[in-house]
């Protein structure tokens, strides 16, 4: 059985303020909550802050990017054991924001995943195509292609620690959701990659988030499909009411 994961992605937004606002009023919406797994992941100016405000809650920190590094002359950095240090227990790696605007590519993603799982912490990997491919058919090559080179440096007996997140880039920030039919598709897809990979009885404990225009309206047709383990949250997230509606999506409360 696999606990459910749903992570806030805030990019580039919110204030110290702001964030101590959101914390204050999501906390007593999630407190009763159970059986699923709830991660913030603010912009770096404000980790050291949330995680003090979480302290005593299950809600679990994040960090939204990571340098494979572990430490060095990389101005504008940050490692995985200063992210330990401050109590993160997962990351983001390879987002398709980092991925175009970043130049990010699958081997750079991987080195980062490494070095957050030698941290102790566990990389919320990020795959997904864009309209082009989709319209191209290419889909499946594509997220085949991420997942076997994001997941390169991956030590086996740590595989299970990895979550997967797969996010259309025309879903992000558009608006448009893919349906949970379509979703499904490709998360089967990838529960059957990481079963060649890395063994049927891994593939089935691995978490797959579905990204892409989650919200309050749809999170419950997402989340009944067999494969979608979680939802990646950024535009809805940044609201503690609708975080906190797609944190108690359907299912979990029947
Ligand atoms: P969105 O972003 O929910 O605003 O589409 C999701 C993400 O980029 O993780």
């Amino acid at each position: 059985m696999r606990t459910p994961i749903l992570a806030a992605n805030w990019k580039m937004h919110k204030t110290r303020a702001e964030a101590a606002e959101f914390v204050a009023a999501l906390l007593p919406l999630v407190k009763d909550v159970e059986r699923v797994e709830v991660v913030l992941a603010p912009p770096f100016t404000v980790l050291c802050r949330v995680a003090k405000l979480l302290e005593g809650s299950a809600v679990a920190l994040a960090a939204q990017n990571v340098h494979p590094e572990p430490g060095g002359a990389f101005t504008g950095e940050i490692s995985a054991p200063m992210l330990a240090d401050l109590g993160c227990r997962y990351a983001i790696v390879g987002h398709s924001e980092r991925r175009s605007l970043f130049a990010e590519s699958d081997a750079f993603v991987a080195r980062k995943a490494r070095a957050l799982l030698e941290s102790g912490i566990r990389p919320i990997v990020c795959v997904g195509e864009s309209l082009e491919e989709r319209e191209a058919d290419q889909t499946f090559d594509v997220i085949g292609s991420q997942l076997d080179g994001s997941l390169a440096a991956a030590p086996d007996d740590r595989i299970r620690d990895i979550v997967l997140a797969y996010e259309p880039i025309w879903a992000i920030g558009t608006g448009r959701t893919a349906t949970p039919e379509l979703a499904q598709d490709v998360h089967a897809f990838i529960r059957d990659k990481l079963a060649q990979r890395f063994g049927a009885d891994a593939a089935q404990q691995m978490r797959i988030q579905y990204g892409g225009s989650v919200k309050p309206e749809n999170v419950d047709a997402l989340l009944a499909q067999p494969d979608i383990d979680g939802a990646l949250v950024g535009g809805a997230s940044l609201d503690a009411q609708a975080f906190a509606r797609i944190v108690r999506f359907e299912s979990q409360e029947s």
